[in-house]
């Protein structure tokens, strides 16, 4: 009995003393026990140890002498509560700004994520190089100074022209800091004061309140948390730079998206110059803007007009391409929509679609050929988007639709004409959101017609207001079904 108990003792101090937890390394489940299988997202074999003990010795953590005193809230009416704007910093970068929806918030921590090498350290270092009145802290624990440095001379004439890149002399101006421990960059920050931090990149810090490895899901979320603590406290806004796993998750654990305040995903094909900046979630503004920037031999460049690269310049009509007003966020924007619809070679016919949902394809094929009586099903069809975007805006359908006809019956689309609608399952044209917007910049852009759902002019947008046609000189022509749409097209 005695043994039994002073046994008992002994293990639980050495738990104490080790304590470690097995983590989901795609999800961030914790267990106290190794899993073959996680039971949060099923997939197998992600478990891996972390030691998780936290060390007691008075170690810095954001002013972790200041500790807020437990304080409770009360409830307060809806009504009741009084709000300022909160404040944004207005960035030189228009893209930047919009798809954060007007600023960089006051104490916001942001989270950018994409794949290696599409240029998440150069938008992020240009943005830091291009606001000399602030004093940004640019923490990399992925490059040197001198790379950075280098980096930095080649993006502008800001770089070269600011000898003292790091020096911390002048008031303002892009501080570099090369360190992974965040106790030793608050401490950093403590004597800097500085207006906005960068941080590239969160998988690899380390926190000593920590044991694990930099990089494992329960070091990234203490980092995430003790940076977190410090945004909001001393209303600094923190950009993280986040890699992202082959799959195209943030890695690390879910919980981290849940934890800041804006996820960014910074994407594009390697082989494109093009690159878009996504809002994937905004706590202070909408999650569907969009920023498209053009990788240059000097750095990112801002397209401001994406209308005119997305559409490629040609002087007479080709099969199977169609013009579509689409809307990104709250910009419009026309793209280039094309179709391939060849003979298939084998029993199997492909489908493929870039830039676009295959699912979706296959349900257009499948109404043109239910309810247009077009042959379509042994046919190998293939979808692009030019740009090496993607669009999920169903008013691309109509394009779309057209484009296959017409690349189905070798005759081209008219010139300078465009598409903006949904297409139904049993063929009909639906109206599509924002419809002025969209007819007001294919005019803008030099098209003489546009095709648009019939419904759309019953009704625009919740206050039910007619669309005045004769406002626009643009000609509008208003379909109800795809059939109205080739008859009119092809006669
Ligand atoms: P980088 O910012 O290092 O990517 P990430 O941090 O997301 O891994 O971007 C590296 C790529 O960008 C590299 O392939 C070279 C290219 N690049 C340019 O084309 N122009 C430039 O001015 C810079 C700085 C980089
Ligand atoms: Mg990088």
């Amino acid at each position: 009995m005695h043994i039994r108990t002073s046994k008992k003792i002994c293990t639980s101090k050495t738990m104490a003393k080790s304590k470690v937890a097995y983590f989901c390394q795609s999800c961030g489940f914790e267990s106290p026990k190794w899993l073959g299988k996680c039971p949060s997202c099923q997939q197998w074999n992600t478990f891996v140890e972390e030691v998780i003990e936290k060390v007691n010795v008075a170690v810095p953590t954001w002013k972790s002498n200041s500790t807020t005193t437990q304080r409770s809230n009360k409830p307060v009416q809806v009504s009741e509560i009084t709000f300022d704007e909160e404040q944004r910093m207005l960035t030189p970068d228009k893209e930047f700004n919009r798809v954060l929806g007007g600023g960089i918030v006051a104490g916001s921590l942001v989270l950018i994520g994409g794949e290696p090498g599409i240029g998440k350290s150069t938008l992020m270092l240009q943005l830091a190089l291009n606001m000399p009145n602030l004093k940004v802290l640019y923490v990399s624990g992925e490059e040197s100074e001198r790379q950075i440095k280098m980096r930095a001379e080649r993006l502008t004439e800001v770089g070269s022209r600011r000898s003292e890149v790091g020096s911390q002399k002048s008031e303002g101006g892009c501080f570099v800091l090369t360190e992974t421990s965040t106790q030793n960059i608050f401490k950093q920050i403590e004597q800097l004061e500085p207006d906005l931090v960068v941080i590239d990149s969160i998988q690899t810090l380390y926190s000593s309140h920590i044991e694990s490895t930099p990089g494992s899901v329960s070091q990234v979320r203490e980092c995430t948390a003790e940076l977190l603590r410090f945004a909001k406290e001393s209303s600094t806004p923190v950009f993280l730079i986040g890699h992202i796993t082959k799959d195209g998750m943030i890695a690390g654990p879910k919980i981290l998206e849940h934890m800041v305040d804006t996820v960014l995903q910074f994407e594009g094909d390697r082989h494109h110059v093009y690159r878009i900046l996504r809002a994937v979630k905004n706590r202070f503004g909408s999650a569907s803007e969009l920023g498209i920037y053009e990788m240059m031999g000097e750095g990112l460049r801002e397209v401001s007009n994406p209308s005119e690269i997305l559409l490629s310049q040609r002087d007479e009509p080709l099969n199977g391409v169609t013009i579509s007003a689409t809307l990104e966020g709250m910009r419009p924007m026309l793209i280039e929509t094309q179709a391939l619809v060849s003979t298939s070679a084998y029993g199997t016919p492909q489908r493929t679609a870039t830039g676009f949902d295959t699912r979706r394809m296959n349900m257009l094929l499948a109404v043109l050929e239910k309810r247009c009586g077009f042959r379509l099903g042994a046919k190998d069809v293939f979808l692009n988007i030019t740009g090496g975007i993607r669009v999920e805006d169903p008013a691309i359908d109509l394009g779309l639709a057209a484009a296959i006809i017409s690349s189905h019956e070798d005759m081209p689309i008219p010139f300078k004409t465009c598409f903006a609608g949904e297409l139904g399952l049993s063929g009909e044209v639906r109206a599509v959101n924002r419809i002025e917007q969209r007819i007001a910049e294919a005019q803008k852009l030099g098209f003489e017609q546009i095709f648009i759902s019939k419904y759309n002019l019953a009704s625009s947008g919740k206050d039910k207001k007619h669309i005045d046609l004769s406002r626009y000189k643009i000609e509008i022509k208003t379909v109800g079904s795809i059939e109205e749409v080739f008859s009119m097209l092809f006669g």
